[in-house]
């Protein structure tokens, strides 16, 4: 019988006085401790290098919980214990003796250890050496990783090779936070749980997909960093492919770890390469210029503070992505994903095919399909817009359209959905990396974006621009109009 692999109960935590760190990844662990899911034994050590306590800690991480955790769920008894588990150590990741302090801190801690890197990947490696000089690592340690891995397709194999002169494949958890969301796991479910899905879930039967990430959000602060990534790196890249993937993957024959990972995998490697032919048709980027959201005012990208009045970067991005397979020849995935859009909403919209013969009322002549609504926010759940007879004695052969909708909060009777946080962290105490992205994944999902960039860069495109609170450029409505399709608004 194969070895099930050990549970951990302790957990390392670098970078632990980040925003990660306070605003995501605590909060997460208050709401598994405030449902009784963690283990009495669990620790958790924070390093970082700022030069405090660990009561000063402490005090951080209570600060960070009544920030964000919503009222309604806090409660003083649980972060109490929660705050009885946490330890800190200072720690200068680049001090090769440092690491001691990591040592000592740890000394009596029960193995395995998961190690959570929230630190920039240029110290991925320091790390990795310092816990080796301290003999820490065991064949079962955990090593856990954030989205984006790399730049590009090359930083990404620098990273993972780094990775692997310590931790296996079965050590290594990449983290993308979307499929942590209860939503984006539900695809599976709602897939390959009910026929009426998976018998029409193919080219013969829908016509096309949309995914939109729409963001209202701005660059937060951040403008030095995501001005060297920009939307197609920190959104498509992975949450979007990964739900692109979701969306499109055959049937598993198990649904562990390999058998979902090797489905995405067979996706990635079907996605078609943009051309130089088609970059126009595919692939348009714009930013976005001064305008507002709810009557307040916001500047530009390049009006943000610390801007450079020069950049290109992209924080809109609208593509047409095909995968080239049987179940999906000829079917057009459209994305579009952007800052300081309207308001944030998160969906996967599936458009049916309408039928070939109309026998209603003339006037509806041009029905379309039924559209099927996948939403991650701002509600969670799913809508399909079904065609009904209006009832009345002189409505006979007319129809309307209404949506047979359920919203999980409501359905489920829940307070609030959990964060994508908490089950990935579950799954990186029991070793299920189901929801973690293997190596192949991460490779093919940045070859993909790659290439999409290299087309654009030398074609003659152009930059769009969208004012703060619209939908995207106008160009991004063009888009889609050109294959006779619409977004759903
Ligand atoms: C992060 C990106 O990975 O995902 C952010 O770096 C983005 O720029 C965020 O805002 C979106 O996540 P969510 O869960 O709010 O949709």
């Amino acid at each position: 019988m194969e070895n099930l692999p050990q549970k951990s109960n302790s957990f390392v935590l670098f970078g632990a006085s980040g925003d990660l760190s306070f605003r995501k990844l605590m909060p997460a662990w208050f709401y598994l401790e405030r449902s009784g899911k963690l283990d009495d034994s669990l620790k958790i050590l924070g390093v970082a290098r700022q030069d405090i306590t660990t009561e000063q800690f402490q005090e951080k991480v209570i600060d960070a919980l009544n920030l964000y955790v919503s009222s309604e769920y806090f409660d003083d008894e649980v972060c109490n214990k929660l705050i009885k588990r946490i330890d800190y150590c200072c720690c200068d990741l680049q001090n090769p003796d440092d690491y001691q302090k990591i040592n000592s801190s740890l000394s009596g801690w029960s193995k395995p250890i998961a190690y959570y890197l929230a630190i920039p990947p240029n110290l991925f490696e320091t790390v990795c050496d310092g816990l080796n000089s301290i003999q820490i690592l065991t064949n079962e340690s955990r090593i856990v990783v954030e989205k984006p891995i790399g730049y590009n397709l090359d930083s990404s194999r620098e990273i993972n090779d780094k990775l692997s002169k310590y931790f296996s494949e079965s050590q290594i958890y990449r983290i993308d936070h979307y499929l942590g969301k209860e939503t984006v796991q539900n695809l599976i479910t709602l897939r390959f749980a009910n026929s009426l899905f998976s018998s029409q879930w193919n080219s013969k039967s829908i016509e096309y997909i949309e995914i939109t990430a729409a963001e209202s959000v701005g660059i937060e602060g951040r403008w030095g960093y995501f001005d060297g990534v920009g939307q197609m790196r920190d959104m498509v890249q992975s949450h979007i492919l990964q739900l692109l993937c979701l969306i499109a993957m055959e049937p598993p024959s198990r649904l562990n770890d390999e058998g979902i990972r090797s489905e995405k995998v067979k996706v990635l490697q079907a996605l078609r390469p943009i051309t130089d032919d088609d970059i126009a048709d595919s692939f348009i980027k714009a930013q976005y210029a001064d305008g507002q959201i709810l009557d307040n005012k916001k500047p530009g990208y390049l009006n943000e503070e610390g801007a450079n009045s020069e950049s290109t970067t992209e924080t809109f991005v609208c593509i047409k992505a095909q995968i080239e397979n049987w179940r999906w020849s000829g079917v057009p995935f459209y994305v579009r994903t952007g800052k300081r859009m309207a308001s944030k909403t998160t969906q996967i919209v599936v458009h049916f095919k309408s039928d070939g013969h109309y026998i209603f009322d003339r006037n509806h002549e041009d029905l379309e399909g039924n559209t099927l609504i996948i939403s991650l926010h701002p509600i969670e759940g799913i809508s399909l817009k079904v065609y009904t007879k209006p009832h009345g004695v002189d409505q006979h052969m007319s129809i309307r359209s209404d949506p047979m909708s359920l919203d999980f909060i409501k359905t489920q009777q829940l307070l609030n959905i959990p964060s994508g946080y908490q089950s990935l962290l579950m799954d990186i105490l029991i070793a299920d990396q189901s929801l973690f992205l293997c190596k192949e994944e991460v490779e093919l999902s940045w070859e993909w974006c790659d290439n999409a960039f290299e087309r654009w860069q030398k074609s003659s495109q152009v930059l769009y621009s969208y004012p703060v609170g619209s939908n995207g450029p106008l160009e991004s409505e063009l888009f889609i109009k050109k294959n006779g399709h619409k977004w759903h608004e």
